[in-house]
């Protein structure tokens, strides 16, 4: 999956690909990141990327010019999405993730002060994303979540240790507790069950904590969950 990334602040970009799991996925070519600086293609002698907004009001609007021209000079493959991050765009969630993962390459852009210029969303037409109901500086956190959770679905990405395959949401309902090394700490044990090495018990514990921790933490996922059984078993 090629990752490239619109971003005035490539570093913040670079350094986070740079570290654990998503360094080892880039050395190991299951990702590839490229940040481009739209600074780099302004035509403006000052290298100016945005303006003041028409109609006035507070903050500076990212200009079309150099936001186009930068999407314009990168290569596309056959397979590609072009991704706008954004407070206005559809919330993500795993189902998005999973349908992103089947790209080869997600072209995303990162807004930065009051957002961009309208006419950069009518020449590009790129799906907009949203973290959540909340605004945050620039795009760059949000590119950051969308191509780290994308890679972890990417085969080879997460070694065993590391599965997805139980994470929260991959079955549609959020993952059961984890116990590590001591047995007992400040008085609180690990549930014996897990200790036994019976493997249809323990499944059968976690499938059940799963449920438990759905229903009260995520009623929403859980009534979904539900729903989705009774149509099964239809
Ligand atoms: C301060 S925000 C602009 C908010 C814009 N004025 C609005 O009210 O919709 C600057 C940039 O941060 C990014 N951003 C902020 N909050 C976001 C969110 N919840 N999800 C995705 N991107 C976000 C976008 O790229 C946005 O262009």
């Amino acid at each position: 999956m090629i990752f490239d990334v619109l971003t005035l602040f490539p570093e913040m970009i670079e350094n986070y690909c740079n570290f654990s799991i998503m360094k080892r996925a880039s050395e190991a070519n299951i990702i590839s990141v490229n940040a481009i600086n739209p600074r780099d293609f302004t035509l403006d002698k000052h290298k100016k990327v945005d303006d003041t907004p028409y109609g006035g009001g507070a903050g500076m609007v990212l200009m079309a010019q150099p936001y186009v021209d930068a999407y314009e000079s990168i290569k596309k493959v056959e397979n590609s999405v072009t991704v706008m991050l954004s407070p206005q765009g559809e919330p993500l969630s795993d189902d998005i993730v999973n349908e992103f993962a089947n790209f080869d390459q997600m072209i995303l852009l990162c807004g930065h002060y009051e957002g961009f210029d309208e006419r950069i969303r009518e020449i590009i037409k790129p799906r907009e994303i949203s973290l959540g109901d909340f605004v945050l500086t620039g795009g760059e956190l949000p590119a950051l979540c969308l191509i780290d959770a994308v890679s972890r679905k990417l085969e080879g990405t997460l070694g065993k240790i590391e599965s997805a395959d139980e994470d929260s949401f991959s079955n549609g309902l959020i993952e059961y507790p984890h116990y590590t090394k001591p047995r007992v700490y400040r008085g609180l044990s690990v549930p014996e069950v897990l200790l036994n090495g019976n493997h249809k018990d323990i499944n059968e514990f976690r499938f059940q904590k799963s449920l438990e921790r759905t229903k009260l933490k995520r009623p929403d996922l859980y009534a979904k969950w539900l729903k989705n059984q009774n149509q099964t078993t239809d």
